[in-house]
This record gives C-alpha cells, sequence and structure tokens, in this order.
C-alpha cells in the first residue's frame, strides 16, 4: 500500500510517499513561513496564494523522491481540516482533481489525527531522519501539543479513540508565541523560547498552574501571568503596554521568563500525562504537534513517565506530508471509508 499524502491547512505546502503505514519514502515541504515572520503570525490570505504556487511542484518532487510513478501511487490522502480555509481549499482541490484525473482512492483526514500518526514512521532509507525503533502499541496515550491543540486522547486501536481532555481556553503552542511576543522573541515562539530559555533560569519567575478539569488544560492564566511578572519586573503595573515591553526587559530577564515559562507550560502537560498513565496504564505514549519539537517536554516526559517514551523526528513533529500518507496508509489498510472525489469539501473547524 502506498499513499501519496497532501497536507496544507496553515503555512507548509506539503506531500511526501509513504508505504505500509511505516516507511517514509520521502517527504517535501515548503514553507511561507519566511513572509508571515515579518507580520508577527501567519496572514491566511499569503499563506493560500503561496500553496497555490508551489503545491505542483512539491508534489512532483514527493513522487519523485519516492521512485514513484502514478502507476505506483495506491490511494491519495489528504488534510480536509482544521485549518486555515484558504489554505485547506487549495489542498483538498488539488487531491480531488489529482484522485479523478489519476483514479485513485482519496482519503480525507484530520489534521490532528495526523499528528499523532507521524509516530507510526519506523523505517526510511532518507537521510537525517531518527525515527522510533518500533510502532507504539495500544492502548496508546497520544498528548497533542501544537499550535491549535492542546489534548489527550487514549487510543484503544486505530480508528477507535476517546478524547480525554482539552485545553479550555488557548493551545500550548499559541502560549509559547504569544510568550515570545511579550519578550520580543521571533515568531514562531516555540524555537526561540527554547532557545531563550536555555540561558535562563526556570524557577526564577513564579508562575501558576491552571485548576482545571482532570484532564483538561488551560494556557491563558499562565499567558497574563507572564505578562504581569514582566510588568513587575520592570517595576511597571498592569496598565503598562506589553508591546513596549520588550525594549525595558534585559536580556537575562527575558531568559528567565522564557525559561520559567517553558518549565510550567510543559509540566502542565506532564502532570496530566503522568495521571493519564496512573488510571489507564497504556502500552505505549506518543507525542504529537509542533510542540512535540519542545526539548524541555521531551526531558520532562522522558524523566517523569512510567515507561519509556520513543519521539518522532523533528521535521516531523511540525506540519508535514508524511503525517497524512501515514495515516492515509492505515485508512486504506483498514478499510476506512473513502471521500468523493467529486465532493470532498473542507472542514476548518473539525475536531478530534
Ligand atoms: O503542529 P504545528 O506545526 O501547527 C499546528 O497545527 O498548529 O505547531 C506549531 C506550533 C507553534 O505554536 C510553534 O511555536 C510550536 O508549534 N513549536 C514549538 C517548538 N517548535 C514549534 N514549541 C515549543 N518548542 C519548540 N521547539
Ligand atoms: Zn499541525
Amino acid at each position: 500500500m502506498i499513499v501519496l499524502g497532501i497536507e496544507t491547512s496553515c503555512d507548509e505546502t506539503a506531500a511526501a510517499v509513504v508505504r505500509d503505514g511505516h516507511e517514509l519514502l520521502s517527504n517535501v515541504v515548503a514553507s511561507s513561513m519566511d513572509i508571515h515572520v515579518q507580520y508577527g503570525g501567519v496572514v491566511p490570505e499569503i499563506a493560500a496564494r503561496s500553496h497555490i504556487e508551489v503545491i505542483t511542484p512539491v508534489i512532483q518532487q514527493a513522487l519523485d523522491e519516492a521512485n514513484c510513478t502514478w502507476d505506483d501511487i495506491d490511494a491519495i490522502a489528504v488534510t480536509y481540516g482544521a485549518g486555515l480555509s484558504g489554505s485547506l481549499l487549495v489542498g483538498v482541490m488539488t487531491a480531488r482533481t489529482l484522485a479523478i484525473a489519476h483514479d485513485k482512492p482519496l482519503y480525507a483526514c484530520n489534521h490532528v489525527e495526523g499528528h499523532v500518526y507521524a509516530n507510526f514512521l519506523t523505517d526510511t532509507s532518507l537521510p537525517d531522519y531518527s525515527l522510533r525503533s518500533a510502532q507504539p502499541g495500544f492502548p496508546m496515550l497520544a498528548i497533542i501539543v501544537s499550535g491549535g491543540h492542546s489534548q489527550l486522547a487514549l487510543f484503544r486501536d486505530h480508528f477507535d479513540y476517546e478524547l480525554l481532555g482539552r485545553t479550555q481556553d488557548d493551545a500550548i503552542g499559541e502560549a509559547f508565541d504569544k510568550v515570545a511576543k511579550i519578550t520580543g522573541l521571533p515568531y514562531p515562539g516555540g524555537p526561540s523560547v527554547e532557545k531563550a530559555a536555555a540561558s535562563g533560569d526556570p524557577h526564577a519567575i513564579k508562575l501558576p498552574k491552571a485548576k482545571v478539569g482532570k484532564y483538561d488544560f488551560s494556557f491563558s492564566g499562565l499567558k497574563t501571568a507572564v505578562l504581569r511578572q514582566a510588568q513587575a519586573l520592570i517595576g511597571e503595573d498592569y496598565t503598562f503596554p506589553s508591546f513596549k515591553l520588550a525594549e525595558r526587559l534585559s536580556e537575562a530577564q527575558k531568559n528567565d521568563i522564557a525559561a520559567s515559562f517553558c518549565r510550567v507550560a510543559c509540566e502542565t502537560i506532564v502532570d496530566k500525562a503522568v495521571l493519564a498513565c496512573e488510571e489507564f496504564a497504556p502500552k505505549s505514549v506518543v507525542i504529537a504537534g509542533g510542540v512535540a519539537a519542545s526539548r524541555e517536554l521531551r526531558k520532562q516526559l522522558t524523566e517523569r513517565l512510567p515507561l519509556p517514551i520513543e519521539f518522532p523526528a523533528f521535521k516531523l513533529c511540525t506540519d508535514n506530508g508524511a503525517m497524512i500518507a501515514t495515516l492515509g496508509c492505515f485508512k486504506a489498510m483498514r478499510d476506512q471509508p473513502t471521500a468523493d472525489p467529486l465532493t470532498l469539501d473542507i472542514a476548518p473547524n473539525l475536531s478530534m
């Protein structure tokens, strides 16, 4: 079973080819992030236009690098939600057209489920991928941490899962991005906050952990606490404008804020994951989504989980086509329903 996966839910135009749900044959990602950086966030219109410009060459490159022609491809998988409408439309319309033109079955994939499936890749001859040694076993606890989602899900088998909890407000990635803004660090916030954190004291600033439902999260209070502490550090009160903070904070203060936030944000996730392990005794724990690239999160999980955890390659944590191709393989191998290439619509607010 060889599946071409197409992912365009945000700013990455991505295509990949995966065999049998475990072997990565190619993984091509073109990002328009260098344009969005100057605006401090993804501009939906620009993202959609960039997808249109590069999607055809990206797909062709994915086929070429996998040494595949259309004859070798058994099915096409595409992200139909959640994501930005204009961005999703480009991927879905492209996949629909290709499915009709090449007479291939089409599988509609949930972006967040896709992130989880990056963990099922175990083999590749592509350079610079350290993949898991084996596919995760069930029951599997999935920790989903991205720019749009923070949730815990318990998978009893493929396509049989229960959402244990989710964020009540912001996603953890959004909180990283906001803290970067407060401290004047570049967008996207995750990598830059983590870099600053490496030179800071993770216990320098007192930050609260939200009290919410057993497996739920909340990051808006933590975000506000960072703002208040930053204002206090320079001797100002809550009326001081956040966009002026960066120029008044010293390098050391910024690093301490970053390190303290990073520690508490990751602890929030790990506390609940440990709790879920105690209650459900999963055979495996996986992490998924852009924040799964966080070294601090990986460190805390390794130290505190009651079972060993293997992490997906960094390149497979942020948005990519490989995760969608892998999910598509499992859908095909497990006789999941196909999508109608004449009518498949986008679902920008799709949830798990
Ligand atoms: O999964 P993703 O690529 O896009 C969504 O589906 O949302 O996640 C993007 C998020 C951003 O908020 C970014 O700041 C965060 O992942 N991120 C990180 C790291 N790399 C990316 N957060 C913490 N540490 C990182 N190293
Ligand atoms: Zn994502």
